[in-house]
């Protein structure tokens, strides 16, 4: 089925004994540890200018991707974050599900959603345990925003992400993602970013420094620290957040998400942009040898 054919009304869950909140297992394979985004969460939201947009994801290339699906086709957000996605598709007549690693943010999106007609379902769940809570292909489209996929260690990290992603996916199926542009952003250099914008919520006001180091010794190393200096009335706090993310070419994106079983990947890059957009859609033929759910390697490292 294509993305843009119509569809079931509600995704199907896995029936067993995957509750809503689960643990964050990963299926068995080796992965690298889950990203700690327990204190992050909190001050999240400071990361987008504005809670009240049709959809936080910023990037063209995800917003064109997004419109070509049908009112009722059911969209899986891998990688929730607060949920601001979640919710704009939800109010736009998607069927969505969402899921996140990280129990707090799976709280947030929980909240955030629950005004939505109907409420999107929410679990948290790592990208490679997806296949404990959802049934092979069961979504018109993925969607793994914010440079999420830079959290994988290596390359054959970002295949099974991909492949379990893919496994999610109905013949036919979209992959969205977006993704920091690191040859642009590498080529820049460690450098401190002071964003000129203050961020005016909540009776309060934020400047955000976003702190980029690329160390000599890891070639593929980038350490992120965000920061968030939030002022009300006469009192000033200040929360810095480090994130460490892996550098990669475009090359290298499209080449893992071949090796996982996509079609001709497509990229969307708006010149001057620090991110971009890969599009990438599953076979046809849900059998492929190169299925993620064929007997013989549902965690294969590709
Ligand atoms: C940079 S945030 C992006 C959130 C949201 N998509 C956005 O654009 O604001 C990355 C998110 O990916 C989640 N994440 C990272 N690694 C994960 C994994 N292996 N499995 C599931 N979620 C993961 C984190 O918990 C975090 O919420």
């Amino acid at each position: 089925m294509t993305a843009s054919s119509p569809k079931k009304s509600s995704p199907r869950r896995k029936p067993s004994s995957s509750p809503d909140v689960a643990q964050a297992t990963d299926g068995g394979a080796p992965t690298t540890e889950v990203p700690d985004y327990s204190r992050l969460s909190g001050d999240y939201h400071w990361m987008y200018d504005d809670v009240g947009l049709k959809l936080g994801t910023q990037t063209p290339g995800v917003r064109a991707a997004l419109r070509s699906l049908p009112p009722n086709a059911a969209v899986l957000d891998v990688a929730c974050g607060i949920g601001l996605d979640a919710k704009a598709l939800a109010n736009r007549g998607l069927c969505v599900s969402a899921a996140d690693a990280s129990a707090e943010m799976v709280a947030l999106t929980r909240t955030w959603v629950s005004q939505c007609d109907p409420v999107p379902s929410v679990l948290q769940s790592t990208w490679l345990g997806l296949h404990e809570h959802f049934a092979p292909h069961t979504f018109d489209a993925v969607l793994c925003t914010g440079n999420s996929i830079s959290h994988a260690s290596s390359d054959s990290e970002m295949v099974r992400w991909l492949r379990s992603f893919r496994s999610m996916l109905s013949p036919g199926g979209m992959l969205v993602l977006d993704v920091q542009d690191w040859e642009v952003v590498r080529n820049l250099g460690d450098r401190l970013n002071v964003d000129p914008r203050l961020i005016e919520r909540d009776g309060r006001t934020c400047r955000r420094t976003w702190t980029w180091r690329f160390p000599a010794e890891q070639e593929n190393q980038c350490r992120l620290d965000i920061s968030f200096e939030v002022i009300r009335g006469d009192k000033t706090t200040v929360s810095t957040h480090s994130v460490d993310l892996r550098v990669f070419a475009r090359s290298e994106l499209r080449s893992a998400t071949v090796s996982a079983g996509f079609g001709n990947p497509f990229l969307d890059r708006v010149p001057g942009d620090d991110m971009y957009t890969m599009v990438a859609y599953s076979p046809d033929d849900p059998h492929s040898p190169d299925d993620p759910h064929s007997p013989d390697d549902p965690h294969r490292t590709g």
